[in-house]
This record gives structure tokens, sequence and C-alpha cells, in this order.
């Protein structure tokens, strides 16, 4: 049965949630005064669920890897570029050599593969990361430019600023980001992310995730359109913070300091664009995805660090829970689990980092 459904929000989560309801024959208005300039603005457009992930993140693994399978189809559906050379883990001292092992073993324990690499293999492979000390290659993840996916979601979804008072919506999906509003604000709250832009002819031929001295940084080579300067997003940081996320000279140069260390050419690069955003976190670090308690009111939000990876598996589960009422969503994103006074129902989990 078709829908009558108001997205709220047209960050790439709203945006795909639009785009597959109206594949699937719903009517569906998207309401944003300022669509595709929230955290999809900043982000890199990591696909990388295992390189992302840390312990304690079965789930965000889980997920993740799901909605990674489901990138390909959509790149190709909306016609944009996706880097699937995987990522590189990669340590500059002993220690951070340690932390990447670590993280090689946590992957291994939950069936990833990833490939050990010396520091000749990364330098033979990546000439211009020639002081790590070595790295662990995550195959089959990737990237894609979130400006570029917004975009082309923008050609097939209709955004208007306001909500049309000609309209009564069956259903409204919230997919505001980090600002929620009531009675579900307190779900989600901004974490900040400061992210550089940078322009060069040296890049990595992949995703680069580094530990510089404890220290964590990545970078996220574009594919150039022509001969000539590539983009490398280089990020970011994450900081707990009230009021505007605003670019830091601290966060900057934190950034700039750790990624000359394992990527020297920046030296060279041209710095084209510095952004800060706030990343929407939740207490679990899980979104929240479906229904909520309120009748007609439904949640695709609270995406944290991997709103660009788990677009295509939210606007599915979204759909999927549409189309078939009798179906549960999945339940470790189901935003009732911090709300329900059900027996049996999902309590209030622990923070996470
Ligand atoms: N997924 C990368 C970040 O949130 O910084």
């Amino acid at each position: 049965m078709s829908m009558r459904v108001t997205v709220r929000g047209a960050g790439i989560i709203g945006l795909s949630v639009a785009e597959e309801l109206l594949r699937r024959g719903h009517l569906v208005r998207v309401v944003d005064p300022a669509p595709a300039r929230g955290a999809s603005f900043a982000a890199a457009g990591m696909l990388s669920p295992a390189a992302e992930v840390w312990h304690g993140e079965h789930d965000v693994l889980r997920l993740g890897l799901a909605s990674l399978a489901l990138w390909p189809d959509l790149a190709q559906r909306l016609d944009v570029p996706l880097v699937d050379t995987g990522t590189l883990l990669v340590g500059v001292d002993a220690g951070d050599l340690q932390q990447v092992r670590r993280q090689a073993d946590l992957l291994a324990r939950h069936g990833v593969q990833v490939e050990e690499w010396s520091r000749r293999q990364v330098v033979e492979r990546e000439p211009s990361l020639d002081r790590v000390a070595g790295g662990v290659w995550v195959p089959g993840e990737g990237s894609v430019n979130p400006r570029e996916v917004c975009a082309a979601l923008l050609e097939r979804v209709r955004v208007e600023p306001e909500e049309p008072t000609d309209w009564r919506a069956d259903v409204t999906v919230i997919a505001t980001g980090s600002v929620l509003p009531e009675p579900h604000r307190h779900l989600v709250r901004g974490v900040r992310g400061e992210i550089l832009r940078l322009r060069t002819d040296d890049p990595p031929s992949r995703t680069v995730r580094g530990w510089v001295s404890g220290e964590p940084v990545y970078l996220v080579p574009r594919r150039p359109e022509a001969a000539g300067p590539a983009e490398v997003v280089v990020g970011a940081t994450s900081e707990e913070h009230d009021g505007l996320p605003v670019v830091t000279a601290g966060g900057v140069l934190r950034l700039l300091a750790a990624a000359r260390v394992v990527w020297p050419a920046l030296d060279r690069a041209e710095l084209v664009e510095t952004t800060a955003r706030d990343r929407p976190g939740t207490l679990d670090g899980l979104p929240l995805i479906g229904p909520t308690e309120r009748s007609g009111e439904w949640l695709a939000a609270g995406h944290y660090r991997h709103g660009v990876l788990l677009a295509p598996l939210t606007a599915r589960l979204i759909a999927e829970a549409m189309d078939d009422p009798r179906s549960a969503v999945d339940a470790a994103v189901d935003p009732r689990r911090f709300t329900s006074r059900q027996p049996g129902g999902i309590h209030a989990p622990h923070a996470q980092r």
C-alpha cells in the first residue's frame, strides 16, 4: 500500500530514505531549509566498517558490513564513483603498530579478512607513506564522495524548505542528524568533527587510517576527475561540546601535525577547505532507525561516525518496515530500546567511547 511520507532532513540519510521510498511507490515530501549542508557536507565518505570499529561494537560492524554490501549497487544507480581499494591501517611508532595489530586481531576474531603488511610492503604499495612502521590492509572497503552522492540524490528527490500546509502524511521520518525535535532530543548529542580538504599531486591510493604517537588520523583520497591534483580529505577531530561546531585552530593544527607524519607529501598540498559539523552520537553508539512510540513518527538518526556507510541499509530497513508493518526492525537500532516500558523491552545501554 502506498503511504504518504514526510521526511524531515535532507542529509545523506533523509535523502537515501526518501529515494528508496519513492522507488517503492510511496508519496514522499522532504523538508529541509538547507539540504545536504549538515554532517553529510563534512563527511569524508569512508565505507570502512572494519577499519572504523573497536571493541564492544559488534553491532556497528555487523550493520556496517551489511550496508557496505549495498553500496556498489547504490553507487551504480546514482552514477557516482566508488573507490574500492580497501583501507590501510598504519602505525608510526611501535606503540601505534601494536594498536593496529590489536585491531587486526579483533577483526580476525570477527571473521574479517585482513592482510598484515611490513613497512617495506606498505612503501612498495603506497610510496608516499614512507614514515610508517607497518600496516594492516582491509580489502573490500572504500569510500564515496558524500557531496556527489547527495547531489545525485537531490536530482531524484525534491526538497522543500518548509512542511507543506496542503499535505497530511501517514508517517513522518525524522532524519535531522544531531538535533532532534522533542521528545527525542535527548537521544542524540553533537560530537564535533573538524575535517580538512587538500589538493595534491601525490595522494595515497586508498583510505589510510593511521595512529601517530597515539593520535588517530585518516586520509581519504578521491579519484581525480582528470589529470591534475586529487582531493584528499584529512580527518577528523572528535569532541563532545556545547555550542556551534566551529573549526578551531587547535583542531586544524592537530590534524595537520598527525597527517604530515603519516603522509609527508602533505607539506606540498594545497589546503582548500576546513569544515566542522556535529556527528549525531547516541548513548550506545548505534543509530535510531524505525518507528517510535509516537504513532506515525519514525526516526532515521543518530548515525554517529557511520552515516555515509549506513545510508543504504537505513533506507532499506525503513522501507521494509513501512512496506510490511508486521516486520520488526533490527532490535539493535530500534529507537524504542531507550524508551520501551514493555516487559523484556530494551534497557538503557551504557555509553561507549
Ligand atoms: N567516519 C569518520 C568520522 O566520523 O570521522
